[in-house]
């Protein structure tokens, strides 16, 4: 299967007072062109660092030390800003957890739209504003065409979260980066957005890239995953073959978190909390909270990822 986008070997950095830390080591995530692909884990791991790198939309004090980010056999960390800027909200759209940080409150919705299709192509007003209702009838808004006069303001979190997935839609985004786009919407409409998401990759073809700290949230939708702890991918697999069998201690201690998982296995939260970036953790990140952590072996030695059948790979000295 094609790839759209791989990230090879990122290495990520924030400039602090006295010295560098580093946010993200050696990351390497494979989109797969049409397919869903989950990005998981706790408050603070580098999800959103990733998906900045792609979109190149770092803070100022981060960096990017090494590594290479291919997006259709380009590497976009060679692009100048004004190359970038044409690809963002273009070929790559983000969909961030606050749908209102990239709406314009000032204008409609229906403005909005047609302004964003005008300025990937050439065509008339007329022609964007029948783009502009095919799209806010693709992501089911309800009398979609009565209800481009309306202000962001007056449409619920949902649907503003539809509104911006119509947006991305509008300008035919090949990929489309979904940082938590549910975490601030109540659970009946957050099945909602992610069903929209899954007919999306479905009838259009679109690749996601789904961020979330939520694994039962993400379980029914994506087709592959990869999970992360403390700037490290510590293991990804194909979905079917990541919730049949696990294999690194994190991930199967996030399973065993879920709640109603499976009955035979004891629900129980993780130990402690992840390090921040400042900790200095050696060996194994995962060392101090892991059941299976072995002395002299995992304080000692950095894991890597490393492949253990077909394109499941995994971090651990053990598993
Ligand atoms: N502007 C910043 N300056 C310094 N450190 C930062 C900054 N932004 C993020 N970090 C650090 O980088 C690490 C990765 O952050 P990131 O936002 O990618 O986490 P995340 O996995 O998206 O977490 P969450 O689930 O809370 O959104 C964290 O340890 C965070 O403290
Ligand atoms: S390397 Fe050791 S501490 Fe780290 S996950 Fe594997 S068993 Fe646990
Ligand atoms: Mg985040």
């Amino acid at each position: 299967m094609e790839n759209l986008l791989e990230i090879k070997n990122l290495n990520l950095f924030f400039r602090g007072e006295e010295k560098e830390y580093q946010a993200l080591y050696d990351v390497n995530l494979t989109l797969q062109k049409g397919l869903i692909h989950a990005l998981v884990g706790e408050s603070g791991c580098g999800k959103t660092m990733t998906a900045m790198s792609i979109m190149r939309l770092l803070p100022k004090s981060a960096f990017i030390k090494s590594g290479e980010i291919i997006f259709k056999e380009e590497n976009l960390l060679k692009y100048k800003e004004s190359q970038m800027r044409e690809l963002r909200g273009n070929k790559i759209a983000l969909i961030p957890q606050d749908p209102m940080t990239s709406l314009n409150p000032l204008y409609t919705i229906g403005n909005q739209l047609v302004e964003s299709i005008r300025a990937h192509s050439k065509v008339t007003e007329r022609q964007a504003l029948r783009k502009a209702r095919e799209v806010m009838d693709l992501v089911k808004i309800p009398d979609a065409s009565g209800k481009l006069d309306f202000y962001p303001h007056e449409f619920s979190g949902g649907m503003k979260q539809r509104i911006i997935i119509a947006m991305a839609l509008a300008c035919n985004a090949e990929l489309i980066i979904a940082d938590e786009p549910t975490t601030a919407l109540d659970v009946t409409i957050q099945k909602q957005i992610m069903d929209l998401i899954l007919e999306i990759k479905n009838e259009i073809g679109t690749t996601v890239l789904l961020i979330s700290h939520d694994l039962a949230l993400v379980s029914n939708y994506t087709d592959s995953i990869s999970v992360m702890y403390s700037g490290h991918v510590v293991e990804q697999a194909d979905s079917k073959e990541f919730f049949r069998n696990p294999k690194h201690p994190y991930s199967i201690a996030l399973l065993n978190s879920l709640p109603g998982n499976n009955q035979a296995m004891r629900l129980k939260t993780i130990m402690g909390a992840p390090p921040s970036i400042q900790e200095n953790i050696t060996g194994c990140k995962f060392h101090p909270r892991c059941d299976f952590y072995e002395p002299g072996l995992c304080d000692t030695e950095e894991p890597k990822l490393t492949v253990r059948a077909g394109n499941h790979c995994s971090a651990c000295l053990k598993f």
